[in-house]
């Protein structure tokens, strides 16, 4: 009964492995859970309203509003009763309106109403989930802080072989138990988190900055908040949103404003992860106007930040656990140690500018964990997601 008591919204749109839905509603039911359900309107093609309304014991939604009574099934009010929304099956094109913010029916309608954890589980013939729409898409979902359930390789309804399947139910209920089950383990936790870019003002017009897209500090943030942690985010200039009500975002442009942001929250703080890319320079003097082109030459006096990680280094207890990334380019296992040692963190994340898809602006990394017992842990490329959920499993390992 590991799902005793949650809320699972059930959203089935229209593809064959609709047929299994039946089946995952009872073995939700069965681990304790609540299940509500909702389709798109084709969904219904596939599997009938009373046999989920049956399973359920609740009345099945696909429609804004009843045509007999003219009741309005409020996609909000269904969002917010959720403790968690699981798509499955879960279609090429429902993905798509998904990824892209459309609403033109019920469930995509919940769907961004959604606050709580979203789990999908695709299901398409092997061409459609190959495409690069739908690789895209997925990593869409990803970035926004949904978990994919990959679909598997077998026998397709099109009577083709390959990856497309829909994950079995009972691996799809193992996969939300697994979740609650760790979800409980940073409860009553403090985590402070910075990420992104600095902006460091040369005039009112320019800035130094850098390429960070702040995207692995928010997976950070997101990972901790849905184990149960209350997150403080001091984030740099971007244009990531983030929902989750247990993260409290503190917005920063310069690297002087996320010191002084990141100190303030330190000190309540058990965990730190600094994840954000500083500048470590900044213009002497910002000129008070727009400085116009003269010469063919043009210098700019720089003086260094205040290192923000190394500084809590120094006024960290110890039973604070201090983490730090290493962006590299070469001498990468030499230039992170350095750095380990040098600010006194628990341990450092290497991420290389080297690896194919990992770092700066892409959805996926590929790191290696180097702590201050001499290990070194190499990981696959992952997406950001599961990356962090690799270095909250690294945190919580440590004996603290
Ligand atoms: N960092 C920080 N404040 C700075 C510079 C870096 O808090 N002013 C943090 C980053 O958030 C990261 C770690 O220090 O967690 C390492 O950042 P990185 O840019 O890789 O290294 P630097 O210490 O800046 O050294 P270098 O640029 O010489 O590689």
């Amino acid at each position: 009964m590991s799902l005793k008591g949650k809320k699972i919204l059930v959203g089935i749109t229209g593809g064959i492995a609709a047929y299994k839905i039946p089946s995952l509603i009872r073995l939700l039911i069965k681990s304790g859970a609540e299940v509500q359900v909702v389709t798109t309107p084709s969904a219904l093609h596939f599997v009938t309203p009373l046999v989920l309304s049956t399973l359920s014991n609740k009345p099945v939604f696909s429609k804004f509003s009843d045509d007999d009574t003219g009741q309005w099934n409020s996609h909000v009010a269904l969002a917010n009763w959720a403790d968690l929304m699981l798509f499955a099956p879960l279609t090429a094109n429902t993905l798509a309106k998904m990824a892209h913010g459309q609403a033109d029916n019920l469930l995509t309608a919940v769907y961004l109403s959604a606050k709580c954890p979203v789990f999908v589980a695709p299901a398409m013939d092997l061409d459609m989930y190959a495409h690069p729409t739908t690789k895209q898409n997925l990593q869409a979902l990803q970035s926004f802080g949904n978990h994919v359930i990959p679909a598997t390789s077998g026998f397709l309804a099109s009577g083709l072989e390959g990856l497309g399947r829909m994950e079995e139910p009972e691996n799809i209920v193992k996969f939300l138990e697994e979740y609650f089950l760790k979800k409980k383990t940073l409860a009553n936790k403090r985590v402070l988190i910075s990420a992104g870019p600095t902006y460091e003002a040369i005039d009112p017009v320019r800035f130094i900055g850098n390429h960070s897209s702040g995207k692995m500090g928010l997976a950070l943030a997101q990972t901790a908040a849905e184990m149960g942690a209350e997150v403080q985010l001091v984030l740099g200039p971007n244009h990531l949103t983030i929902t989750h009500p247990n993260i409290k975002v503190t917005h920063v442009t310069s690297a002087s404003e996320m010191y002084d942001a990141v100190h303030q929250d330190f000190a309540n703080s058990q965990i730190a992860i600094m994840a954000a890319a500083v500048a470590d320079f900044t213009p002497k003097n910002m000129a008070k106007h727009k400085i116009k082109k003269g010469g063919q030459t043009f210098s700019l006096e720089l003086e260094a930040t205040k290192d923000i990680l190394a500084s809590l280094g120094k006024i960290k207890k110890d039973d604070q656990i201090l983490v730090g990334f290493a962006m590299e380019t070469q001498n990468e296992i030499e230039n992170a140690q350095k750095k380990l040692h040098k600010k006194n963190l628990d341990f450092i994340v290497l991420n290389s500018l080297n690896d194919k898809n990992a770092g700066f602006k892409h959805n996926t990394n590929k790191i290696s964990i180097l702590d201050k017992d001499g290990r070194i842990i190499h990981y696959e490329l992952k997406s950001k997601n599961e990356v962090a959920e690799d270095i909250f499993a690294h945190i919580l390992q440590l004996k603290k």
